[in-house]
């Protein structure tokens, strides 16, 4: 899948294969990056800011794996070599051994921006960085970095051991050779591959934040309570998880940013952020991570809190 009026590589000019990949941001997403990264052979290290949240992140992969061997996808001994390609990296220099480096932090264009000045000149001149941003333009953060060709988005989704799907997300400058390397480390890993241009949101959040931001509003204007607006969207729609439990699960403040981006980037009323998501994040209830959001999670089972 090229881009219209690109030129195919020819057979043999391919970059040199990833090996070690390096993630910044050992959170939800970072961790289960550098779950399915150690999985599929890559040597993996894991940096951020905070040491505590590495240890966090090495328990929870461990924790994951061993649910993964209790039911059967992978060996002990899977779990045990992946394991071992695990390092951790507090210190940002570490990176400079690694063929690829995701950054997975927080939504904040200026947190990432300043990531990436900061991690190019560490790097090999040949090293690819990605950011793993949910919906913030590639092109932008990009032109922070000396060398944008060099520079994609790969976006995982969330839980990422258990979700297929992989959106691949080329900046104005990005060039054929990484596009091709994130192709082929996407498909190491086993998912599957969707090619998104850089607007707003891509595709998955376009689609889906506008839909979780709806619920918010029908939940806002009375028209259901949280229990039934999640048990219609499960039973009358299908959905795995209802929308609020969702919303939950990936984190309000980041529902509340994808909005923002959606609102301001598309220029339209549509996309406006319903009050009560940005009133729950005023608050501080984000979601699962935070013990409350839609749902309380204090319990052994989570309570509607509306
Ligand atoms: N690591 C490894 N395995 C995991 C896991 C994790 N973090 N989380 C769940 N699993 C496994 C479980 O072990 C279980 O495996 P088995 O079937 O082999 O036992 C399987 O996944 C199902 O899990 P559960 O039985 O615990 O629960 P479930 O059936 O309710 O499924 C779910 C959980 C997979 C999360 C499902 O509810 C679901 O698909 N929800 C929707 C998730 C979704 O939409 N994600 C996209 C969010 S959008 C996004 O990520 C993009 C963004 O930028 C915001």
């Amino acid at each position: 899948m090229l881009r219209r009026g690109a030129i195919q590589p020819a057979k043999g000019h391919m970059r040199n294969t990833i090996g070690t990949i390096g993630i910044i941001g050992a959170g939800q997403m970072g961790s289960g990056i550098a779950h399915v990264c150690s999985l599929a052979g890559f040597d993996v290290l894991l940096a951020d800011v905070a040491e505590e949240r590495i240890r966090s992140s090495l328990a929870t992969i461990n924790g994951n794996m061993a649910r993964q061997v209790a039911s059967e996808k992978i060996t002990e001994s899977d779990r045990e070599a992946a394991l071992s390609r695990l390092t951790p990296a507090p210190q940002m220099e570490a990176l400079a051994a690694a063929d690829l480096v995701i950054e997975s932090v927080t939504e904040d264009e200026e947190v990432k921006r300043g990531i990436f000045a900061d991690i190019r000149p560490v790097l090999k001149p040949e090293a690819i960085l990605a950011s793993n941003t949910s919906s913030l333009s590639i092109t932008r953060l990009a032109s922070v970095t000396a060398k944008p060709e060099h520079f994609i988005g790969i976006h995982f989704m969330n839980p990422v051991p258990v979700m297929e799907l992989v959106e691949v997300i080329r900046g104005i400058a990005t060039n054929e050779d990484t596009f091709e390397a994130a192709r082929e480390f996407v498909a190491r890993l086993g998912k599957t591959i969707v090619v998104a241009e850089d607007f707003p949101g891509f595709i998955v959040n376009r689609i889906l934040l506008p839909m979780i931001n709806e619920a918010i509003y029908t939940l806002h204007e009375g028209v259901g309570t949280v229990d039934a607006i999640d048990t219609a969207m499960r039973l009358g729609a299908h959905h795995p998880m209802g929308p609020l439990q969702l919303a939950d699960f990936i984190g309000l403040d980041t529902c509340l940013s994808i909005m923002q981006v959606l609102y301001e980037g598309l220029a339209d009323s549509k996309y406006r952020p319903c009050p009560l998501l940005v009133k729950y994040v005023e608050a501080g209830w984000l979601g699962r991570k935070a013990g409350r959001g839609f749902y309380d999670y204090s319990g052994d089972t989570p309570v509607p809190t509306r």
